[in-house]
């Protein structure tokens, strides 16, 4: 019996000793959670003072981080020949092809528009593709055309220039207004006058400007690579800013297929300008395959305009194209500028 109650005895205090230190730890844990709750709200002025100088060293060093960022060190000029050009490439047309899967392998183009990350660019070069209803063809060079310019490490954009409605076709004036609305973005360097249907095959083919206007097209497959005649000046073409302001750009008078490329041969040469053109093993052309479209039947003009270029360059061309905007929408990889161009008078 004594031995019970002694145990009795030592588990009743060892309760009222438990009980104190529950109590004990939850006064202190009340203690310590309120001077956290309270602290930031009734500081006392010693620690306000601390406190703050350590918050704008910290803020200091935000802003500094920050700047480092937005303002890169001095990227230096990409090489003059780049490192990522792999020269003739086999191109590819399949018809499962998607523009999401060509925005998929773009990440890095931004409404159109590209430049290097790791270097500055030597040029900033407008591309400028006249369209309509050629949807797949445009697929097509968009899938090998952005990844051929990023290999040419090259600042770009590309323009696409709808022409709404259905009347005749005018390739040269949507040209000159491609020239005219890129202008609105960015003073670009040099502008390629692309065709759709023309997928180029080696990268060493540069889409940059020359001191002469420069034609990149010497031979398509659908001509055996070689040059369709001797002055063809058609297909895709580069000329500087300056170069085609010189001319005073296409001629706005050629409408449905055919001219418009002699016309501007005629006005390069009468400024004394020269042609120069890419070794033909590189200046190569993929035509993928079209019907003659209905809406760009031959101009049967073109003989005529042709004889009176030398007396009209000057007051036709950019100086004289009279468009409508009517929208401009930055997609992913594209600007695609719609304009009303009105018809031939005629
Ligand atoms: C040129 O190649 C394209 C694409 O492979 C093809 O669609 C077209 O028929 C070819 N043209 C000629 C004349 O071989
Ligand atoms: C360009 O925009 C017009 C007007 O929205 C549209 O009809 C046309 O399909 C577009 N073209 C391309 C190639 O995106």
């Amino acid at each position: 019996m004594g031995y019970c109650s002694s145990i009795r005895k030592i588990s009743r205090k060892s309760k009222y000793v438990i009980l104190l230190i529950l109590v004990l730890s939850l006064l202190a844990w009340i203690a310590i959670f309120s001077r956290d709750m309270v602290k930031p709200i009734y500081p006392t002025t010693q620690q306000t003072h601390v406190k703050e100088e350590s918050q704008r060293k910290e803020v200091d060093l935000q802003i500094e981080a920050a700047n480092e960022i937005n303002t890169p060190p001095q990227k230096t000029k990409c090489p003059q020949v780049s490192p990522l050009l792999l020269g003739a490439v086999k191109l590819s047309f399949e018809s499962s092809l998607k523009l999401k899967d060509v925005e998929k392998d773009n990440e890095e183009v931004n409404e159109g528009e590209y430049k290097p990350s790791d270097c500055t660019a030597r040029q900033s070069v407008a591309i400028l593709i006249p369209h309509r209803n050629r949807e797949r063809h445009l697929l097509y060079l968009l899938h090998h055309l952005h990844p051929f310019l990023q290999r040419q490490q090259l600042h770009y954009a590309i323009y696409v220039i709808q022409q709404a409605g259905d009347v005749t076709f005018n390739r040269a004036k949507l040209l000159n207004i491609g020239y005219l609305e890129a202008l609105k973005d960015y003073n670009w360097d040099c502008f390629i006058f692309h065709d759709v249907d023309l997928v180029p095959e080696n990268d060493h083919n540069l889409y940059v400007c020359d001191t002469q206007p420069k034609h990149l097209v010497v031979g398509r497959n659908a001509t055996g690579y070689r040059l369709r005649y001797k002055g063809y000046f058609g297909g895709v073409t580069a000329l500087s800013r300056d170069q085609f302001f010189k001319v005073n750009g296409f001629s706005n008078a050629y409408w449905g297929w055919g001219g418009e490329d002699d016309d501007l041969r005629i006005r390069v040469e009468l400024q004394k300008m020269k042609i120069v053109r890419p070794p033909k093993n590189v200046a190569r052309y993929t035509m993928v395959f079209h019907k003659r479209d209905s809406g760009n039947e031959v101009n049967r003009d073109r003989m005529r305009l042709l004889g009176r270029t030398p007396q009209s360059w000057r007051k036709d061309g950019l100086n004289s194209c009279s468009y409508k905007t009517l929208s401009v929408e930055r997609m992913p990889l594209y600007v695609n500028v719609t304009v009303d161009i009105g018809k031939r008078l005629s």
